[in-house]
């Protein structure tokens, strides 16, 4: 059945995805769900629906370029728009210089950049079409992260491809901004440290000295993401883009 606002979540079945989009569902957007964990991604959709939302699973793999087109399609057939993509999906990095191996590099790129890249072209042609003069046809937001500037800020922990890749989250943001313009607006998100099912295991002995080097005093959560993401879909007007927000409570002020 045709929807009045769209809105697609990769990684959307945890964490700052699931979040954001129980935080679109309440300003009026169906949701097309992508993510890989089928059991989180079920749980998410039924939750969504619980809260009145209209909500299509989507299993895929982000780093699939094919199935990113045959997934956009989908919902463009049962939907009949796409407004909005929160390019978010993303695997962390566990292996140090000399230990990485150039199969999990290229997967840390096919996951965390060439995703990006894949659901944004599959997306275009559908907000390209949606757009009139002088109001947007769709809008991106993707989640970059503070280690694409800041680089990771906890020394033990290896992040160098991770922040690469999202460091070419953020060109990849400006670039379309421009590209993509006037018809679709297209921003990122930079979380600081966020709370999640992926990070609390590694957050857990450092949560005082996370806390009391953050200015505002305490650990990010999912919701303090998905406020920005619900802004960033439906302010209106918009002027902004190829805009990149810092959400980490001040941790990088500079
Ligand atoms: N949590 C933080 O502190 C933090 C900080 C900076 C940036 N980020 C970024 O925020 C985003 C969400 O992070 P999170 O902490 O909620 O992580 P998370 O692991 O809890 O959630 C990510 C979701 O993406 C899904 N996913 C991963 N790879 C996928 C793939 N190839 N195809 C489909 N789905 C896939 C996972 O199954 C998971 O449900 C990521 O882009 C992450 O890099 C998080």
């Amino acid at each position: 059945m045709a929807q009045d606002r769209v809105a697609i979540v990769t990684g959307g079945a945890r964490g700052i995805g699931r979040a954001s989009c129980l935080a679109l569902a309440r300003h009026g957007f169906a949701l097309a769900v992508v993510d890989l964990r089928e059991e989180a991604l079920a749980a998410t959709v039924a939750a969504l629906r619980e809260a009145g939302a209209t909500a299509m699973p989507i299993i895929a793999d982000t780093a699939d370029h094919a199935l990113a087109k045959a997934s956009v399609d989908r919902v463009l057939s049962d939907w009949g728009r796409v407004d909005v993509l929160f390019n978010n999906a993303a695997m962390p990095q566990t292996k140090r210089i000399l230990e990485i191996t150039e199969a999990e590099w290229d997967r840390e790129m096919a996951v965390n950049l060439k995703g990006y890249f894949n659901w944004a072209q599959a997306a275009a042609p559908a907000m390209l079409a949606q757009a009139a003069p002088g109001s947007l046809g769709g809008r991106m937001i993707m989640t970059s992260s503070v280690s694409a500037n800041a680089g990771p800020s906890d020394q033990a922990v290896s992040r160098f491809a991770y922040a690469t890749a999202k460091a070419g989250v953020l060109g990849l943001v400006r670039g379309l901004a421009r590209e993509l313009a006037p018809a679709v607006a297209v921003n990122a998100i930079c979380p600081g440290s966020i709370l999640t099912e992926r990070t609390e295991e590694a957050f857990a002995p450092h949560m005082n000295r996370i806390a009391a080097t953050t200015p505002l005093g305490r650990v990010g959560t999912p919701e303090d993401i998905a406020v920005v993401v619900a802004f960033l879909a439906t302010v209106e007007p918009c002027f902004i883009t190829g805009e990149v927000i810092d959400v980490d409570g001040g941790a990088n002020i500079n």
